[in-house]
């Protein structure tokens, strides 16, 4: 979960590297830390870099670290710097990256599962400072090292088991990263000026578009002119570069306060993107992504993999797909995927939803399924991902690089992808005469229109946050389709508000939630599904008969009576099975303000991370 970056170049490395770990702050911000080889002229000698890195790192954020850096007046060109999510160890200056031991020093993120064996084959007990198992690896990198370092790093790869991506710095190489990795990411990218490496693309974008993942269990090395890429035989490997197609604007917050509403905002455009990006004459086309009708026409069943908010994104997904195809579609967490016995075999169409790419749950449960030889879809955002790289076939989401750690408009771009898939799909097993096909894309393709309405009316939507402010609990209920789109948005309340959240499905309500209901409890409640309507007013007369405040998201042509509800909001009439999209929209709004407005860090909410890379 921890960001990565390096950089060895022509100019000075600390501001590039400070920069860059403000981005990647978003994978773990519990402390930050940097290692810069100074330059020195070395006695009239033309060897300009030499030298053990110096190591600054404190608890907490890149700005303290910036201050310290400038007070201490470090400097050099060759670097690399790390953003921490603790997984082995508190959060403290010992145990915040980079590690040195011996003669290497480096950053990383992953888990190296066998640490402890590793201290005790190494005799490591009680020579070193930190708790991490980081500076294990370090340790163990350290005793393999002979002046010779692909073959040091290809004798410590073989050493660890877990997942891990290194930056690494030998201090006998002046100017030189070392980079090798197995699951955990890294990138590298490099320009005329100097050569970069990062967990995460969102660190490239501002650099070049150009750039390639490193390849799992090979090395990279950069140096200030070239870059290298081995195989764990020392044989030199081709580079098989990528393009972002990322806007370098779209990674700064564009005049709003938080990147969460800059990217709420954007959702019309991505989401129109998307959908244009996948339709040709007039119907869903992933001709382009290589998925052949055969494969949507002939699954029996759908297993749908994910995490969190890419979760329920699924879940919509389910009731799209079993109300439209009428196959049964299962939604399973991934990391509940491994411990349940799956069954998915050759009949089994997996889809594995993810924003970043990265959550090594719902890659693990990707590759499983893979080796029971269910064909597999992603849907991904971040192009060249690990989950992109693992899936048979993977269709992009276009939402751009999505900074705040609460998913908004990547949640909106796979609903709209898995929209389309569905229409696919029906197609693929005629299910549906043109006509129909018409109507369903008519409507999918006025979502944007429909969402720019919505945050038209954002004040509105911050008047209702206003009432939340001091809740310590809200409820939200709602049946069907309704109950997916509160799943959402009740996570996105309680990880940026950190007010106690619950969804529910409204049915469920009295046996036994009920009871936490009172007077203090606001209750959001969702109407938007004809044939669930007179049901889910009847459950919500239930808790207001029990003191609940209801705020109450109904579409517009229901027009209930206002005096019945403590807060009414008149949602834009879609097709019942796209009410999702413009409420979600409301949902987010309200988790926005709410977060806002209690003058908390919306786009860092804590104990996050936004990349998921530790089981
Ligand atoms: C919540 C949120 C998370 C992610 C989850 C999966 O706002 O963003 O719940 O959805 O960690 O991440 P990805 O989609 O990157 O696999």
């Amino acid at each position: 979960m921890c960001g990565i970056i390096g950089y060895t170049g022509k100019k000075d490395a600390l501001d590039f590297l400070l920069d860059s770990m403000e981005l990647l702050e978003y994978r773990g911000y519990d402390s930050a830390g940097i290692a810069l080889t100074e330059e020195r002229s070395a006695d009239n000698s033309s060897q300009e870099t030499k030298g053990v890195p110096r190591i600054m790192k404190c608890t907490g954020r890149v700005s303290e670290l910036r201050k310290l850096c400038h007070e201490e007046k470090l400097s050099g060109s060759c670097g690399i710097g790390h953003t921490r999510w603790s997984t082995h160890g508190k959060v403290t200056v010992e145990n915040a990256h980079p590690h040195r031991f011996g003669r290497v020093t480096l950053v990383h993120n992953g888990i190296i599962e066998n640490a402890p064996a590793l201290i005790e084959k190494y005799d490591l007990e009680g020579r070193l400072v930190s708790e991490t198992d980081s500076e294990v690896a370090a340790a163990v990198l350290d005793h393999f090292y002979r002046k010779d370092p692909l073959e040091a790093i290809r004798k410590m790869t073989l050493k660890l088991k877990g997942t891990f991506g290194f930056a690494i710095l030998f201090e006998d190489i002046p100017g030189k990263i070392f980079s090798v990795r197995n699951v955990s990411p890294i990138v590298v990218a490099g320009t005329e000026e100097a050569k970069i490496l990062s967990s995460d693309v969102a660190a490239i974008v501002p650099f070049t578009n150009r750039y390639f993942v490193i390849p799992e269990l090979s090395v990279a090395v950069l140096s200030k002119e070239d870059i290298e890429l081995y195989d764990m035989a020392g044989e030199a490997v081709e580079i098989d570069w990528l393009t972002v197609d990322w806007d370098i604007h779209h990674s700064d917050k564009g005049g709003y306060p938080f990147y969460m509403e800059k990217e709420i905002m954007e959702q019309p455009r991505v989401i129109g993107e998307t959908i244009n990006a996948y339709v040709k004459e007039g119907k869903p086309d992933f001709g382009k992504e290589g998925i052949q009708d055969e494969i949507l026409a002939d699954c029996k069943r759908i297993c749908i993999i994910a995490c969190g908010t890419a979760l329920h994104a699924g879940l919509v997904a389910k009731s799209l797909i079993q109300a439209m195809i009428g196959i049964h579609v299962d939604v399973v967490m991934a990391s509940e995927f491994m411990y349940n016995d799956p069954v998915v075999d050759k009949e089994t169409l997996v889809l594995a939803i993810s924003q970043s790419g990265e959550t090594i749950d719902t890659l693990e449960a990707l590759k499983f399924a893979r080796s029971c030889g269910s064909p597999t879809i992603a849907i991904v955002n971040v192009k060249g991902s690990s989950i992109a790289m693992a899936a048979e076939h993977v269709i992009y989401t276009l939402a751009g690089m999505e900074i705040a750690v609460a998913s908004t408009k990547a949640y909106t771009t796979q609903l709209a992808v898995l929209y389309l898939l569905t229409a696919r799909m029906a197609l693929a097993r005629k299910l549906w005469p043109q006509e129909k096909l018409g109507e369903y894309m008519k409507e999918l393709l006025r979502v944007p229109e429909v969402i720019e309405g919505i945050l038209a009316r954002k004040e509105e939507i911050h008047h209702l946050a206003d009432t939340m402010l001091n809740a310590r609990d809200v409820f939200m209920i709602g049946r069907g389709l309704d109950y997916s789109i509160l799943l959402e948005g009740s996570l996105k309340l309680k990880e940026v508000s950190y007010i106690h959240s619950e969804a529910y499905a409204s049915g469920e309500l009295k046996h036994g939630t009920i009871a936490l209901i009172t007077e203090e409890t606001p209750v959001i409640a969702v109407v938007t599904q004809d044939k669930l309507k007179d049901k889910e007013l009847s459950n919500i007369r239930e808790v207001q008969a029990r003191g609940a405040k209801v705020i109450l998201l109904i579409k517009e042509e229901k027009e209930e009576q206002c005096e019945n509800y403590w807060k009414i909001f008149y949602l834009p009439v879609m097709q019942d099975e796209f009410m999702v999209m413009p409420t979600s929209v409301v949902l987010q709004l309200i988790a926005y303000y709410v977060s806002a407005d209690k003058g908390l860090d919306v786009d860092k909410p804590r104990n996050l991370a936004k990349v998921v890379t530790v089981e």
